[in-house]
């Protein structure tokens, strides 16, 4: 069937999902590297886009493209119609019950975490006052927490990550006790990790903490209702879920953000302006200071539209089934010489190998993988505490998406192999 612009080879189904079909929607996977077909295994880091995606962007710059909020013009109405239409379809792809006013665009979801640190935290937070975090998150959401340590003095704890690569919650109670906000990824973006956040939530709220989610890796390959998961805060990229990079998302439960101060001034986040005072609209437009970005959020539509279709079930069950043959292979195949950090493949565990191979480099091994045209990323992942805790410096990570299949877990061993070959 074909997608929304006539481009897409596969838009419903139901059963197992037909990778081939899927591989067609993405030109990219076309591409040859040095000579080879690519082997996209960095999901993790930027995920590729659809042909729906691409032409959905493209038909906005040709046709349509005005600023929003702003102009009176036709196209520039056309305009806003499509950015609050894609805000009511990333709402409903997450389950909001009310996007028109909870779900914010910021610039990916480095902004939104920072949004909540600086806007909630700052006006919520003070000497004393406790944030939980896990050892496992990435450093966008440690750095903003500890920004806010310093300058108001505010106590970080942190749930440890267990030898299984699991976070240790048998003392979760006493660690949220007294803490104001509970900050925590969905998915780990270095061992794949997934949290038991209806668990963790429900701890928070017991303790009378808010909740807020690091999503970056689970909303792109899992279903999210965000009402069921009982969270407060949800941190999220387009970059990662087949849309634009420039736009991320904050979803958070209104009477929260009714509260909250603006987190940038400036043009199209106010009801008035005088010389000594401003009055701020209302969320989630008080959030969007600036011309916002218009073109990626069409685009974040597209890609909602695009894993609506496929259906997130049939994604995570594909994703899973792949991340247990590679797990599998790479033990069959590599014995001890290969490790993976993470927890075995199963229902807490999504699709991001990160390998330690013998005793190569991780940026030896990435730049070996290259030349059988397979793309990983070494190094900390930008989760410095959690590489410090596995007692590593690096580790090349392969990560998935819904177009990857066995042969490109194949490949990686093949280079895998090679590259033992090399290093000795
Ligand atoms: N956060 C992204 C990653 O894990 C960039 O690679």
């Amino acid at each position: 069937m074909a997608g929304p612009d006539g481009g897409d080879t596969l838009t419903a189904g139901a059963g197992p999902l037909d990778v081939e079909v899927v591989r067609k929607d993405f030109p990219l996977l076309g591409r040859l590297v040095h000579d080879r077909p690519i082997v996209y295994l960095d999901s993790a880091s930027t995920s590729l886009q659809p042909r729906s995606v691409l032409g959905a962007m493209e038909r906005y710059y040709e046709t349509t493209h005005a600023n929003v909020h702003r102009g009176v013009f036709a196209t520039a109405e056309e305009s806003t119609r499509l950015y609050e239409e894609a805000r009511a379809s990333v709402g409903r792809f997450i389950g909001s019950k009310d996007p028109t006013r909870e779900v914010i665009f910021t610039k990916n979801t480095t902004e939104s975490l920072n949004l909540i640190a600086h806007s909630w935290g700052r006006s919520n937070l003070g000497e004393g006052d406790i944030v939980v975090l896990s050892e496992m998150e990435h450093h966008a959401n440690i750095v903003p927490w500890l920004i806010l340590a310093e300058e108001r003095g505010i106590e970080l704890r942190y749930i440890p990550v267990g030898p299984d690569g699991r976070l240790e919650l048998d003392d979760l109670d006493a660690r949220v006790s007294g803490a104001k906000l509970v900050s925590v990824s969905a998915m780990s973006n270095v061992l794949g990790t997934i949290n038991p956040l209806r668990l963790i939530a429900e701890m928070a709220h017991r303790a009378g903490a808010l909740i807020a989610v690091d999503g970056a890796q689970s909303v792109p390959h899992l279903p999210t209702d965000v009402g069921a998961l009982g969270i407060d805060f949800l941190a999220f990229s387009a970059h990662k879920m087949l849309g634009p990079t420039g736009i991320g998302v904050l979803w958070a439960r209104s009477a929260l953000l009714d509260e909250m101060p603006p987190f940038l001034g400036g043009g199209g986040m106010i009801l008035d302006v005088k010389l000594d005072r401003f009055l701020a609209a209302e969320s989630p437009h008080r959030f969007e200071a600036g011309t916002p970005p218009i073109a990626e959020a069409v685009g974040l539509s597209a890609a909602v539209e695009y894993l609506g279709a496929v259906g997130m079930d049939r994604i995570r069950a594909h994703e899973l089934a792949l991340t247990g043959y590679a797990l599998d292979t790479l033990a069959e195949r590599l014995g001890t010489d290969c490790r993976v950090f993470g927890p075995p493949a199963g229902e807490d565990r999504g699709g991001v190998l990160s390998l330690a191979f013998r005793d190569v480099h991780a940026h030896d091994l990435a730049q070996v993988l290259d030349q059988f045209a397979v793309c990983v990323r070494p190094g900390h992942h930008c989760a410095k505490p959690l590489m410090r805790k596995l007692g590593v410096s690096a580790t090349a990570r392969a990560s998935f998406g819904l177009y990857n299949d066995e042969h490109d877990v194949d490949v990686l061993i093949e280079g895998l192999i090679e590259a033992g070959r090399l290093f000795g």
